[in-house]
C-alpha cells in the first residue's frame, strides 16, 4: 500500500486539517492515511492547549463521526521514550510488524497488510522550506516520500524547496494540490470561534469543557504543568478512553476549584489528575496497591482503586507529596477531618463536565461559591444512592457527613 502519514498538534482539528487529508487521499499518491496526533513533538514540548489524549481521542472521533474512510489514527507515540522527532516515528511506524499490526487492528486484510508499503510523509508547503533543518532530515526521506501540499494562491516557491530537498538530501518531493479553507488552531481558541472545528471534535470540545478558562490553568507551575502533560501519556497505557479523560477532567476542575477555594492549585492539579490511576488495574494488584497504602482500610471492590491509586502514583509515577496522595486516597469515601485539597478533588470527581449522571447543575452552581453546601449536597446524593442499592456507607464516610453536619 502507499501509505500517507500526517502527523501535528491538532489543538484542535479543524477543517483545514480535514481539507489535507481528503485531498492528499484524493492526489492519486497514497491509497490510506495515517494520522498521528503528537505526544512530545519537538516544537511544542509542554506548549501545547490540551494533554496529549485529548488531542488524539478528539482526533478519533472526529475521523470516525466524518466517516472518513482509508483513515485511521495512530498511538505511535505513546510508545515513545522523549522527544518523537519524525525520523523516530517513522523508523517505528515503518517496521514490518509494526504496520502490519497497526494496519489490520484498524480493519485492512491481513494480505494487504502484510504487502510491502511505501511512506509518503504528508506536509504543508510552508514546512517545506525549512524542512532541511528538522532532526535527521536525511534519515527521514530514508523511510518516506514528502508529500507537500500546494493551495492556489500559495506564496512558497515549492519547486526551489524541493529542488534543494532533491539536491542536498538525495530524497523524493512530491507535490499535491490542496483544496479547502485556510484555518490555524490557534486562530481558533484565541479568538474562541469554533466555527471552523468540524462537528464531532466541536462536541467533544463542549463534553470535556476544554479550552475555556479553566483549562488554561493559569498560575499553575511549569513543573506541575509537566508534570500534568506526562500523567495523561502515562496513564493513557492504564486507562480507557473514558476513564482516562475523566481523570483528566478532574484535575482541571480540582485546579478551578482550588482558585475558589483557596489550597494549592499545583496540587489539586495533580491529585485531580490522578485521582482514578489506578482503577482498571487487575483487581488482585489493586489489592495489593492498596494494602500498601491504607492497610485495611478499605476492602470493598470499588473502594480498592483509591489507596491503591495514592501508592501507584508514588510507586510508579514518583508522586512523593503526602497531601496529593491523601487526596487520591480519599476520593471515593471521604473521612473525617478532610483538607480543602481532599474535599476538592472529592467534589471535583463528582461533578467534572463530563459527568451526566444525574442533573448537576444545582451542585455545580453550589461548587462556584460555597464548598460545604456543595460536599453536602454531593454527600447527600451519594448517601441516597447507597440507600436505595441497600449498601452499607464506608465509617469515613459517616465520619466525612458528621463534620459537614448531616
Ligand atoms: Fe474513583
Ligand atoms: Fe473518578
Amino acid at each position: 500500500m502507499r501509505i500517507g502519514v500526517y502527523g501535528g498538534s491538532f489543538d484542535p482539528v479543524h477543517n483545514g486539517h480535514i481539507a489535507m487529508i481528503r485531498s492528499a487521499l484524493k492526489s492519486g499518491f497514497i491509497d490510506c492515511v495515517i494520522v498521528i496526533p503528537s505526544v512530545r513533538n519537538s516544537f511544542k514540548l509542554y506548549t501545547n492547549k490540551l494533554p496529549a489524549p485529548y488531542r488524539f481521542y478528539m482526533m478519533k472521533e472526529t475521523v470516525e463521526g466524518l466517516g472518513l474512510k482509508n483513515c485511521y489514527v495512530s498511538d505511535i507515540e505513546y510508545n515513545i521514550e522523549g522527544v518523537s522527532y519524525t525520523a523516530v516515528v517513522l523508523a517505528k511506524l515503518t517496521s514490518d510488524a509494526y504496520i502490519r499490526d497497526f494496519l489490520t487492528d484498524n480493519g485492512v486484510k491481513r494480505k494487504k497488510a502484510e504487502e510491502h508499503h511505501e511512506f509518503f510523509w504528508i506536509m504543508g508547503s510552508d514546512t517545506l522550506g525549512t524542512f532541511e533543518t528538522w532532526y535527521k532530515p536525511g534519515e527521514i526521506l530514508n523511510y518516506a516520500t514528502l508529500l507537500a501540499a500546494v493551495r492556489p494562491g500559495d506564496t512558497t516557491d515549492v519547486d526551489k524547496a524541493s529542488s534543494s530537498i532533491r539536491k542536498n538530501l538525495g530524497g523524493r518531493v512530491e507535490i499535491f494540490r490542496l483544496d479547502g479553507v485556510e484555518c490555524s488552531s490557534s486562530e481558533i481558541t484565541t479568538s474562541g470561534d469554533f466555527s471552523k472545528v468540524p462537528d464531532p471534535a466541536r462536541e467533544f470540545i463542549k463534553l470535556h469543557a476544554l479550552y475555556t478558562e479553566n483549562t488554561k490553568l493559569a498560575g499553575v507551575s511549569e513543573d506541575a504543568l509537566k508534570q500534568f502533560y506526562d500523567s495523561s501519556v502515562w496513564m493513557y497505557h492504564y486507562l480507557g478512553a473514558k476513564r482516562l479523560l475523566h481523570t483528566l477532567n478532574v484535575g482541571y476542575l480540582s485546579a478551578h476549584l482550588a482558585d475558589v477555594f483557596g489550597c494549592d492549585k499545583d496540587k489539586a492539579l495533580i491529585a485531580g489528575a490522578l485521582h482514578d490511576c489506578a482503577k482498571e488495574l487487575p483487581l488482585e494488584k489493586q489489592t495489593e496497591l492498596a494494602r500498601e497504602y491504607a492497610g485495611s482500610l478499605f476492602t470493598e471492590k470499588k473502594l480498592l482503586h483509591s489507596p491503591a491509586g495514592a501508592s501507584f502514583a508514588s510507586e510508579q509515577f514518583g508522586i512523593k507529596d503526602k497531601e496529593i496522595l491523601d487526596a487520591i486516597c480519599y476520593h471515593t469515601t471521604g473521612r473525617g477531618n478532610m483538607s480543602i485539597l481532599e474535599k476538592v478533588v472529592y467534589l471535583a470527581d463528582k461533578i467534572e463536565p463530563s459527568r451526566t449522571y444525574t442533573d448537576l447543575t444545582p451542585i455545580r452552581e453550589a461548587a462556584e461559591k460555597d464548598l460545604e453546601s456543595a460536599m453536602r449536597m454531593t454527600a447527600s446524593a451519594v448517601r441516597d444512592k447507597f440507600v436505595s442499592q441497600g449498601r452499607d456507607i464506608h465509617p469515613m464516610t459517616l465520619l466525612m457527613m458528621k463534620d459537614l453536619g448531616m
